[in-house]
């Protein structure tokens, strides 16, 4: 069952329990990639009563073509080991994508190496322009990242070519 709920609706308890999820999904999990995820809506993957898959998205402003674009950028995406390949990922994401093809200018992300293959196979696409984020010190390149960036474009036109340049936070910015 996959229950989507803002982070306003969300107890202590599960809360934490999302958190417990993402460390245990993600070797390099840190608190700033948690609070990256609140905020906006989440996806929860139960299977009774074993939260098993967790996603959620908040809104961006991402810079391209001289716009403040209106992003639903997707954080957090995990699942169980032992639960993965068994559908969990895609039920969540295609709950997400809904909210962001009705709320956002695009959706988009930053992916990791296994998740780039999920994400392509649900039509994201990645960013081939140079990345940025817009720093208290200006745009600064953020080279790492490029490749990794994927978006679902929406009703505004993009160049995928083209710069692409977050908004500013604490820890990684993509
Ligand atoms: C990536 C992840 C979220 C996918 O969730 P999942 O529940 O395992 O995926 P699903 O069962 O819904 O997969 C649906 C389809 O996506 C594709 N897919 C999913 N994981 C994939 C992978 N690792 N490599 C290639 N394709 C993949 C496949 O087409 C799959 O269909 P199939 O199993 O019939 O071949 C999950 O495996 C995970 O938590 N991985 C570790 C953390 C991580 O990298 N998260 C992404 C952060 S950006």
């Amino acid at each position: 069952m996959i229950e989507v709920r803002h982070t306003s609706g969300l107890g202590l308890a599960e809360l934490a329990a999302a958190r417990a999820l993402l460390f245990a999904v993600f070797d390099d999990m840190t608190d700033a990639d948690w609070e990256h995820a609140l905020g906006g809506l989440h996806a929860l993957a139960w299977d009774g009563p074993d939260l098993v898959g967790h996603a959620s998205v908040v809104q961006r402003r991402l810079l391209h073509g001289g716009r403040a674009l209106r992003a639903g950028y997707v954080e957090a995406v995990g699942v169980r080991p032992g639960r993965q390949r068994q559908g969990y990922g895609a039920a969540m994401m295609a709950e997400l994508e809904r909210v962001i093809g009705a709320a956002y200018d695009l959706g988009a992300l930053g992916a990791t190496d296994e998740g780039a293959a999920f994400y392509r196979s649900r039509g994201w696409q990645p960013w081939r322009g140079p990345s940025s984020a817009l720093t208290p010190d200006g745009i600064r390149p953020t080279p790492d990242d490029d490749g990794a960036i994927f978006v679902l474009p929406g009703a505004v036109p993009l160049n995928l070519d083209a710069p692409l340049t977050c908004d500013w936070r604490d820890g990684d910015v993509w």
